[in-house]
């Protein structure tokens, strides 16, 4: 049994008068990869902002590698939907820049070796010395992953990473975080709206519901790595199921490659 990475237990937050969370509890085990899904508004981006500290829980326990979250932020590094890259620096200077906050301009110079090799695993070894314009939408949100590693965090928290890219590119992507994620062994807590990408990268998916937000099921994914979103006959039912309990809570939303 490995140890637990996260947990939310019996967590309450209400905002600005509106309440978010009913009472949501789960937990992320070291080493794991877990997709948090759940209809737009659901609190699944505040659910990180909690993990992160940069908000606070009304009242339950949430935990982050044993500690509160507060104490926990140096082992937690942050990819969102937009790359948020700084203009005028490199690549390679962004990748560094989460580095040089942390810990200043000294540690960040020696980092240089290790933030290249982090731009070679993320397949832009020949991009160091490139800025953020020169760079595609997949390009850059692959520097904003290696900026992530390049901290050395434990646990990455990712917001809808790859939801603005195009189908190729985040097909790409998604394929190449799972590579990451097995090389490095990081926990990672993986915020979605879409069952496709959920099935294809989550050991387990946490599945909330509309506010106010309890966690609806956790769903076992068992299927081997790469996926056959396809063609595995457990994905196809998971596929069917999740669906099923989707539409009940986001009556518009459009699914991706949807099954025949
Ligand atoms: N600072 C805030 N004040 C009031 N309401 C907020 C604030 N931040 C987020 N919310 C509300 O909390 C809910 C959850 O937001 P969010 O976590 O961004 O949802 P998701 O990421 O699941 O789409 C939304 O209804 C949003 O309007
Ligand atoms: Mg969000």
């Amino acid at each position: 049994m490995s140890a637990t990475a996260i947990s939310f237990d019996d967590v309450r937050l209400s905002l600005g008068g509106d309440r978010i969370y009913d009472s949501v509890s789960f937990s992320v085990r070291a080493g794991e990869f877990v997709c948090l899904l759940g209809p737009s508004g659901c609190g699944k981006s505040t659910s990180l902002r909690i993990i992160g500290d940069l908000i606070a829980a009304d009242s339950g326990a949430v935990s982050v590698l044993g500690r509160p979250p507060k104490e926990a932020w140096s082992d937690i590094a942050f990819v969102f939907q937009s790359p948020r890259l700084v203009a005028w620096r490199t690549a390679i200077a962004n990748v560094l820049l989460g580095v040089e906050l942390r810990f200043g301009k000294a540690e960040a110079r020696r980092r240089i070796d290790r933030a290249k090799s982090l731009l070679a695993m993320v397949g832009l070894a020949d991009s160091a010395g490139k800025y953020p314009l020169m760079l595609s939408g997949g390009e850059r949100q692959r520097v904003s992953i290696a900026r992530a590693l390049a901290v050395d965090p434990t646990i990455v928290l990712m917001d809808e990473p790859f939801s603005a890219l195009d189908p190729n590119t985040r097909r790409r992507l998604r394929g190449e975080i799972e590579r990451i994620w097995q090389e490095t062994g990081k926990t990672i807590l993986f915020v979605t709206h879409d069952i496709d990408e959920a099935l294809t990268l989550a050991d387990r998916i946490v599945l909330l519901s509309n506010k106010p937000t309890r966690v609806l099921e956790v769903v076992d994914v068992p299927a081997v790595r790469p996926r056959a979103l396809k063609s595995d006959p457990t994905l196809i039912a998971l596929h069917e199921r999740l669906n099923t309990l989707f539409r009940s809570l986001e009556p518009d939303s459009q699914t991706e490659d949807p099954q025949p």
